[in-house]
């Protein structure tokens, strides 16, 4: 899809982070905006805000975990704008804290955002978007926790890695069948957000505090997480790679280069037989 003017992108987690910048970016382009967030107050602020610009835009407070909610949003969608063109799959939390200590409440929480929010936007919005038979395309966001695994986030690089192959396998899926529609993964390292605060979006309410009770292997990478995070790329520069990547069919969305030979490294490690290598910055 290059022409984006007057067509319609759905963002989930749009009111904040790597999705508000997602959303910015394709109303630049033209677009109508549909945005879903778990986080009314932002959710509600963000709406105003592209208003105020007179930028079309809508949006439902969604958790993007349970299947009705993301219904709802889907039914919204089309039947404001008639088709949605481009669906960004992107809300996502984090949880930081060895495999053996995440109880069954981590576990349920961080998949059902992560990994099922992307099958549920998936379900909820392809069989329509393939019915109309126009351009259109989709973007989950993984991260390079889903071609990489990083310690401490056990749940997170499991949710993210099931998001990478969940996309390999659509991308196949609609390849055979030469639909219209194409998707590609978004893979990035560190981004500049609040993505190391997830627990505020946590609908039970916070679990453990991040910190709380790490033994110091676990503080020590926790803060080396964070600290990444704080120092991590702006998000104007992953909405940019995003919509390059849609212009150009690219399927995976690698916003930090550098990472590839992270990548080219675990490959090797398991085509040569040795044990996971671990990289250097954390
Ligand atoms: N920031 C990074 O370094 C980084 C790196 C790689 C991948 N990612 C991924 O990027 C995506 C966006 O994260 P971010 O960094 O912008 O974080 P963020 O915390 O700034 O934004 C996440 C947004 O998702 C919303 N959200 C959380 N739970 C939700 C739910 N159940 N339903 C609907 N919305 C919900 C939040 O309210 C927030 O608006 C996530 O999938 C994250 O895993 C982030």
């Amino acid at each position: 899809m290059r022409d984006f003017t007057g067509k319609v992108a759905v963002v989930t987690g749009g009111a904040e982070g790597i999705g508000r910048a997602i959303a910015e970016r394709a109303a630049a382009a033209g677009m109508k905006l549909v945005l879903a967030d778990i986080d009314r107050a932002r959710l509600d602020a963000a709406l105003a805000d592209f208003a105020g610009r007179g930028i079309e835009a809508i949006g439902l407070e969604t958790d993007v975990s349970k299947a009705d909610q993301v219904d709802a949003l889907a039914a919204l969608a089309f039947e404001r704008f008639g088709n949605v063109h481009l669906l960004v799959n992107n809300a996502g939390v984090a949880h930081n804290r060895p495999v053996w200590e995440t109880t069954q409440a981590d576990w349920d929480w961080v998949m059902g955002v992560n990994l099922y929010g992307v099958i549920n936007g998936l379900r909820s919005f392809i069989p329509t978007m393939l019915k109309h038979g126009e351009e259109g395309h989709i973007v989950n966001t993984a991260s390079m926790a889903g071609l990489l695994s990083q310690p401490g986030l056990a749940i997170y690089n499991a949710s993210k890695h099931a998001v990478v192959t969940v996309s390999e396998g659509l991308h196949h899926d609609l390849t055979l069948r030469q639909s219209k529609l194409r998707v590609s993964v978004l893979c990035p390292a560190w981004v500049k957000t609040r993505i190391h605060q997830s627990e505020r979006n946590r609908p039970a309410g916070p679990g453990t505090s991040p910190f709380d009770g790490l033994d110091p292997v676990a503080s020590k990478v926790g803060h080396a997480i964070m600290n990444a995070v704080e120092n991590g790329i702006p998000v104007e520069d992953v909405a940019n790679c995003v919509f390059d990547a849609i212009a150009a069919q690219r399927f995976y969305i690698l916003t930090h280069p550098a990472y590839k030979d992270a990548i080219k490294v675990r490959m090797e490690d398991i085509l040569e037989d040795r044990p996971p290598t671990l990289r250097a910055a954390l």
